[in-house]
């Protein structure tokens, strides 16, 4: 493996989550080794300080960033998924990374496809007035002009995504073949 981030973003419950954990899966089962950051660990822990204000927000990916930075020099597959709204903090981001380090990977579900889902009711909550600043109703989401991978597929499986960012990987060359693979493909 070679050490790179690959930083999800996307509107709240795009599935980001279920594509981060997925991927990370496939990747230990092929003997990467990986972390995942997500909301769990980081907005809980380092980020519990933050909310979600648009300085907090640039903040919070800020460190999500400077930690991806840390984790990838300790020769890590770094995963990210937050929904980091805004197009220059992603960038600031990748400025952080060698080119070619650094992949965006946006989970574009429709916003009224997330609404449809929202398990938490936060959209409700929302539209009615409880929350403020929230990504997609009274705050902006800015979308990737030039992700290196967009997933417009929304219903499917989080597999599925997840196997279209390996074949991305594997087309970039941070992924080896395993000896079965790599026999398999000459072959087949
Ligand atoms: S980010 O904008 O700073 O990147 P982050 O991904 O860490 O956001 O957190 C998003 C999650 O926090 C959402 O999936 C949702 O569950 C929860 N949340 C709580 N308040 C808000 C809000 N105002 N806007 C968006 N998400 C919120």
């Amino acid at each position: 493996q070679r050490p790179c981030v690959i930083w999800l973003t996307g509107l709240s419950d795009t599935g980001k989550s279920s594509i981060a954990t997925a991927l990370e899966r496939l990747l230990v089962d092929q003997g990467c080794h990986t972390m995942l950051l997500d909301g769990d660990n980081i907005r809980h822990g380092l980020n519990r300080d933050l909310g979600f204000t648009e300085p907090d927000r640039i903040e919070n990916i800020r460190r999500i960033g400077e930690v991806a930075k840390l984790m990838t020099g300790a020769g890590l597959i770094v995963i990210t998924a937050f929904i980091s709204p805004y197009r220059s903090d992603r960038d600031m981001v990748r400025q952080m990374f060698a080119g070619g380090d650094f992949f965006e990977v946006h989970v574009a579900t429709p916003l009224e496809v997330c609404e449809q889902r929202d398990p938490k009711g936060l959209y409700r909550l929302a539209r009615s007035g409880v929350i403020p600043n929230f990504t997609g109703i009274n705050s902006p989401y800015e979308e990737p002009l030039q992700a290196e991978l967009v997933l417009t597929t929304g219903n499917s499986q989080a597999i599925d995504d997840a196997l279209a960012i390996i074949a991305m990987l594997r087309r970039c060359g941070k992924l080896q073949l395993t000896a079965d693979q790599a026999v398999d493909r000459d072959f087949p």
